[in-house]
């Protein structure tokens, strides 16, 4: 391969100007067998951030990350995944995939821990007393090839690069960027073989996209990739001004998940999860129109057939699948704090953003990697968007230890000072879904 020197191409992206494919694999390579210092590509990161990169150095990267570990292939159209940018009580994972699962469709989900604000899928899951997430890449070939659904955590195996260059962006304020973001999960979600890929873009307050005009932008970048490799791909942009159901917190929103399982859940998130389902069902070939994979999607869940598929993947992959009709099994913090509204009026909008922060400050999130996290603390909001408030009533219960009563009195204050904000008039009635975009 031709030589390059990190200096020209630091130089030549700091300018603005475009990488050729074999700048950016030299340079990707580099950084895997350590001849790229870390800060070299810290700082080419940052080029990228502020100056961008067009849809051939978008290409060019997110084949080099794909092809930086194994890559599996099923060869089989019914494989798809579903993957989401990240929020707050973002969990439809652990209810769109045996939704799709009972209807036909092979998820193989390889999902991430939680980033920033954010909580992560297989944080959640390990919530459940036993649960295994780190299965090798070889069982879980294996086992999807049986079965119809498997959950496991990244392993090294699957676009090692990404893994390093996440690591890196989490920490040097490089994470919103459109072909960043692109490559990074149109690399792992091409490395894991699905066929057909249905993307959640979060857009609001408690997202890495904060406007639609961005979220737009990185659908259409996602979309563009996707079609390259000849994948079908669904693209929504969804609502992130407010936590998506009730629950924040591991235990609280695994609850959660049961509890729309069994046709008992809160709305936005039983629509949403219903709605990307039916889009996997659709793409995977297993029903001929939306309004069809729809029908089959509330099916599964009322007849309990997505409840069976949770279940059978908990005593699978070793959990305690008893878990689904006793939740005392799992781990929830035992003390109670009410955080009441202050004044009457509507709720008007949160910072969802520091929801996470605060969840993460409770115990419910890493602050360095290796904290261990508290799965039995968290957020149980009584109180949505528009929704109409009185003076002393509940807004959010939090769930915690009972050594921590005066952080929870400091996250109260905060909640109240600069979160939760309450209005005299009621506001519209948020969307959950704002656009759709397909290839
Ligand atoms: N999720 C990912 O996997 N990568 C990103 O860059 C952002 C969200």
């Amino acid at each position: 391969m031709t030589h390059f020197t990190m200096y020209q191409i630091l130089e030549k992206k700091k300018h603005g100007l475009e990488l050729s494919p074999e700048e950016i694999e030299w340079t990707i390579k580099g950084l895997l067998n350590k001849s790229v210092a870390e800060y070299q590509m810290t700082a080419l990161l940052m080029a990228i951030y502020l100056n961008g990169m067009t849809k051939k150095e978008t290409a060019a990267l997110t084949d080099v990350m794909l092809n930086s570990g194994r890559t599996l292939n099923f060869n089989d159209q019914s494989v798809v995944d579903k993957h989401s940018t990240g929020g707050i009580g973002d969990k439809t994972s652990f209810i769109l995939a045996p939704i799709a699962a009972a209807c036909g469709v092979k998820v193989p989900m390889i999902a991430g821990r939680g980033l920033g604000f954010t909580g992560g899928t297989v944080d959640k899951v390990e919530a459940i007393p036993g649960f295994r997430t780190d299965l090798s890449l070889n069982e879980f070939e294996t086992k999807l090839k049986e079965d119809s659904l498997v959950l496991m955590g990244q392993t090294p195996e699957i676009a090692p690069a990404d893994r390093i260059i996440y690591a890196l962006r989490d920490v040097t304020a490089t994470i919103d960027s459109i072909p960043l973001i692109t490559a990074s999960i149109m690399s792992k979600k091409l490395a894991e073989g699905a066929n057909g890929i249905v993307m959640d873009i979060k857009v609001g307050s408690g997202a890495f996209m904060s406007s639609k005009s961005e979220a737009k932008k990185l659908a259409k970048s996602i979309l563009y990739t996707a079609k390259a490799y000849d994948k079908r791909c669904v693209t929504l942009l969804t609502n992130m001004n407010q936590p998506l159901g009730r629950a924040v917190g591991h235990t609280l929103e695994l609850i959660e998940c049961f509890e729309v399982l069994k046709d008992n859940g809160p709305q936005d998130l039983t629509v949403l999860s219903l709605e990307l389902a039916a889009h996997m069902i659709r793409i995977a070939g297993k029903a001929k129109s939306q309004t069809q994979a729809l029908k089959m999607a509330k099916h599964a869940v009322k007849s309990g057939a997505a409840l069976k598929v949770f279940e059978k993947l908990i005593a699978d992959q070793g959990g305690d699948a008893g878990v689904i009709y006793n939740y005392d099994l799992m781990d929830l913090a035992p003390v109670k704090s009410e955080v009441l509204c202050p004044k009457d009026g509507y709720v008007k909008s949160f910072v969802n953003k520091e929801i996470g922060f605060l969840c993460t400050e409770l115990g419910g999130g890493r602050k360095v990697k290796t904290d261990k996290i508290d799965f039995g603390v968290g957020f149980y909001f009584h109180k949505k968007l528009g929704d109409k408030v009185k003076k002393g009533e509940s807004l959010l219960t939090i769930y915690h230890r009972q050594d921590q009563l005066d952080d929870v009195t400091a996250i109260s204050e905060t909640l109240l000072e600069s979160v939760i904000k309450i209005g005299r008039t009621k506001p519209a009635k948020p969307e959950v879904i704002y656009d759709l975009f397909e290839n």
